[in-house]
């Protein structure tokens, strides 16, 4: 997916564009471009990131009181300067930014091309802006009134913006699919983006676009909002809650440090309002009205893609021990093209941080056309994902900027864990004075996450022992399975180390053939019912010349005498593992990636949200 940006107003639309791409450049980062107006239109792009466009421009004239800007993250196209946006029409009246695919633009190319038109470059955002300029120039008709029925040929997914040099200041936005905000500034002024981070230190006031609709902006005038079908739309304008210090790192080397450092706060965020241990309450409201339904589910199903699947394995784990209510976990690219059944007895929680995700979208979409209530877990509030769901619950984890999910993970298994103890406690099926004991080992746990985060020395000595590791093995049982799936993830992804997560039992079947004296095994060896499993796990990997690093509870002496390396975290409740035992794991993927010299917070080849199947 893409970053957009655009300003209109008094002011100088430059470094409004540069400084909010900056803030958005975890959303793409293989080329960027600006567009300026003034009296002459301005248009610079390159390949590479926002730090390479500033060089590009040096020097050169970036006047202007409106403009686009926008980071890429390539789907049609392969990334250079060519396919970087924006993107002008032939006659260069218009200039286009772009975020989605359009799925037709091949035929809407070639029969613009028999009309003369000729391409620069592969991508379908050309098309799209040769199509609005043919409609324009043909119809005589404003832009907007072009973007519209522009918009009607097309199929697909965009967050567009799009300015012509015949009507200066005006910008023009639509959205399906994917998102796009509106800053309304306190001098007639606007600003534009996928999301509100670059908008946040202009104005709080903002109005979230929603599928179908067109906005027509015109500096010192009201937002006009229309539909494809030219029905007129009342702004709904909100305040956001976001603040700038939430987006610095407040002196972390990377977002990811600092996003990992957050979590005894994000998770005490997401438990905030919701859980009142003195009464025995827990309570999701967003939820409240479909808790009977979800009782009477005949099953539960949770898609989710990458990490926010894993945190949907922990979800089945709780719900299915705490409130007996079957639980599937489907990755959401394959539920929604496998024909699955779905009926409307059941409760689909689509699980994603950006909220933007295409696959679990699309999935939720799915199950929602077959009468299924569909619920939401989800970070970003007024994203795809929470505006299409019955009900749902905001993890409240603030902005995570690092590509690498670590706070939302945590986040999203507090939520899960609250929903599930809602859902058992209402059904009867936790015992009373087990139900009391979770509520206080749930509210303790953002003190034992700050503990755990005590380990960080220690994990960066150990880190230095693995760094140029070729392969890495996690082991995990229980509600640590999903944990050692998570703790391998991360590693992969930041580090670009090959890592597997196992069921510890499950190494027998296969991948104890990989373990010899170059293979580090990560096993999540806390107490709980599985510990004496484990404890042979780890025998079996020895047995092999295996490298043991253990995640152990505080004061354990049996597998600290077996390991390699140990790391120990405060005791819990088996079910509050997850939510412990993975802080040492995404501190050990962040040191180990950062003395790779890795990028952690934008690793190559992903991108924040996945906004693209
Ligand atoms: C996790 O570290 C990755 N960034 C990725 O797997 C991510 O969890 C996945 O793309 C789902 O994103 P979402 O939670 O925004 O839907």
């Amino acid at each position: 997916m893409c970053g957009i940006v655009g300003y209109t107003g008094k002011g100088q639309a430059f470094p409004v564009l540069i400084k909010g791409l900056q803030r958005l450049e975890y959303r793409g980062y293989d080329s960027a471009g600006v567009a300026l107006m003034s009296d002459t239109l301005n248009l610079y792009k390159c390949k590479g990131k926002v730090s390479d466009l500033l060089s590009h421009i040096g020097s050169a004239n970036t006047e202007g009181h409106y403009g686009i800007g926008h980071t890429r993250w390539a789907t049609h196209g392969e990334p250079n300067d060519a396919n970087s946006h924006p993107h002008q029409s032939m006659s260069g009246d218009l200039v286009l930014i772009h975020n989605g695919i359009i799925e037709n633009y091949d035929s809407i190319k070639k029969e613009l091309m028999q009309r003369g038109y000729v391409f620069k470059s592969e991508t379908d955002t050309e098309v799209l802006v040769n199509l609005i300029e043919e409609i324009k120039k043909n119809e005589n008709v404003s832009l907007a009134e072009a973007v519209r029925k522009s918009l009607n040929e097309v199929i697909g997914a965009y967050a567009i913006v799009v300015m012509s040099k015949s009507e200066p200041g005006t910008l023009v936005a639509a959205r399906k699919s994917s998102p796009l905000v509106i800053g309304i500034g306190a001098e007639g002024d606007y600003y534009i983006a996928s999301d509100a981070t670059p908008i946040v230190e202009f104005t709080k006031n903002v109005v979230y676009l929603d599928d179908g609709e067109i906005a027509e902006i015109v500096p010192g005038k009201e937002l006009r909002l229309f539909t494809a079908k030219k029905q007129n739309v009342t702004p709904y304008i909100q305040e956001l809650e976001l603040h700038l210090e939430q987006l610095e790192k407040s002196g972390y080397e990377h977002f990811m440090l600092k996003e990992i450092y957050e979590q005894p706060r994000s998770v005490h965020d997401s438990m905030r309002g919701r859980l009142n241990v003195a009464k025995g309450l827990v309570h999701l409201g967003g939820i409240a009205d479909y808790e009977q339904k979800i009782i009477n589910a005949q099953r539960i199903i949770i898609v989710a893609c990458g990490t926010s699947w894993h945190a949907g394995l922990v979800g089945e784990y709780l719900i299915e021990d705490l409130a007996r209510i079957p639980v599937e976990v489907e990755y959401a690219s394959e539920f929604r093209y496998r024909n699955p059944i779905i009926t409307e007895n059941d409760v689909v929680i689509a699980i994603s941080q950006s909220g933007e995700t295409a696959d679990t979208l699309a999935a939720l979409e799915l199950a929602k056309s077959k009468g299924a209530t569909i619920l939401g877990v989800c970070n970003v509030v007024g994203s795809s994902i929470a505006r299409t769901t019955h009900g749902g619950s905001y993890t409240h984890a603030g902005p995570e900027i690092g590509v690498a999910s670590t706070k939302a993970f945590t986040s999203q298994v507090t939520v899960l864990t609250l929903m599930a103890l809602m859902l058992g406690s209402k059904k009867g099926t936790i015992e009373r004075s087990r139900y009391q004991r979770l509520l206080y080992g749930l509210e303790a746990i953002p003190e034992k996450i700050e503990r755990a985060l005590k380990t960080d020395k220690l994990v960066e000595e150990i880190s230095t022992k693995f760094k140029d590791s070729s392969n890495f093995l996690y082991l995990g049982r229980g509600y640590c399975f999903p944990v050692a799936l998570e703790g391998a993830l991360k590693l992969k992804e930041i580090s670009y180390i090959h890592a597997e997560g196992y069921p510890a039992a499950e190494m027998k079947h296969g991948p104890i053939a990989l373990i010899d004296a170059d293979m580090p095994v990560v096993v999540i060896a806390t107490k709980g019912p599985s510990y004496e499993k484990v404890v042979s796990n780890i025998q079996e990997v020895k047995a092999r010349k295996g490298v043991i690093i253990a995640i152990v509870t505080e004061g354990d002496t049996q597998v600290t005498e077996m390991a390699d390396y140990s790391i120990e975290i405060p005791e819990t409740e088996e079910i509050f593992s997850p939510l412990v035992a993975s802080i040492p794991l995404q501190l050990l993927s962040y040191h180990i990636a950062v003395m790779r010299g890795c990028n952690v917070d934008q690793p190559r080849n992903l991108a924040k949200s996945v906004t693209v199947e």
